[in-house]
């Protein structure tokens, strides 16, 4: 596995710090999923490479491209792509941990159409997936830097709208779903000022939870709390 970050250099050679939706905070991996990583990173992982990435040849099919980003533990990735054989989907999480227990419960499902990537999201984007190539784009509960002065760091934003456009297909689908209301706030105001988007919302911003995002533990039990989710589709249109 490569580094999950890259540094950019001004030309004298100096480091640019750059922004990013995340912090490392590495932790210890458990001997499953140190374990899970050993025996699965050449089956189903993805080293980070600037070149793009021909999904023929990585998934040995042409079926429609389902991408997540930050998937956490992975258990609500593994679950669907054994509930949807007919997709392919490419996990890509920074957090090695996390990687390492999408892998274990991967091979545990034993399902053939899950490849993983630990890089940052916004970098594997940029230079390894192609254009109009991406069905459904995924960001469940993406970290949302409660403070304001934080709030540069939230990964929904103008440039990254933008970014990620060309990258899915005419009628491609960008789905959110964050537990944080002033989050999913910013999300639809981001949404509606990018160009070629449009909500698939007919009933005001939000949609129910669809079928295929699996209820995970931690959203059941804020539902019994009473915290609200809210599921967001933007469709690219031009
Ligand atoms: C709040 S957690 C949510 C995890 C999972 N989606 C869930 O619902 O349980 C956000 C995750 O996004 C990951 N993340 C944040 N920025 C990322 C990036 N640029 N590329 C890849 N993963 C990222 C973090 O490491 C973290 O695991």
């Amino acid at each position: 596995m490569t580094e999950v970050t890259k540094n950019d250099f001004t030309e004298e050679g100096k480091i640019v710090r750059k922004i990013r939706s995340f912090v490392r905070r590495e932790g210890r991996l458990t001997k499953g999923q140190e374990g899970a990583i050993t025996e699965c990173w050449s089956n189903m992982g993805i080293d980070f490479v600037e070149q793009m990435l021909d999904w023929n040849e990585v998934f040995g099919n042409n079926n429609p491209v389902v991408l997540e980003i930050g998937f956490g533990m992975g258990a609500s990735l593994v679950e669907m792509a054994q509930n949807s054989p007919e997709k392919n989907f490419l996990g890509i999480e920074v957090h090695r941990p996390g990687v390492g227990a999408c892998l274990a419960a991967a091979k545990e499902a034993g399902v053939t159409n899950l490849r993983v990537m630990c890089h940052d999201a916004v970098e594997v984007f940029e230079s390894m997936i192609p254009d109009s190539s991406v069905s459904t784009l995924q960001l469940f509960f993406p970290d949302p830097w409660h403070k304001a002065r934080h709030h540069k760091r939230r990964i929904v934003k103008a440039e990254f709208a933008e970014m990620i456009r060309p990258k899915l297909i005419e009628g491609g689908i960008f789905h959110m779903a964050t537990d944080w209301e002033n989050y999913s706030e910013h999300m639809i105001e981001v949404m509606n000022a990018a160009p070629g988007y449009e909500n698939i919302a007919t009933d005001g911003d939000f949609i129910p939870r669809p079928d295929e995002r699996p209820l995970t533990k931690f959203e059941a039990r804020g539902h019994r709390l009473g915290h609200g989710v809210w599921d967001i589709k933007f469709r690219r249109n031009a």
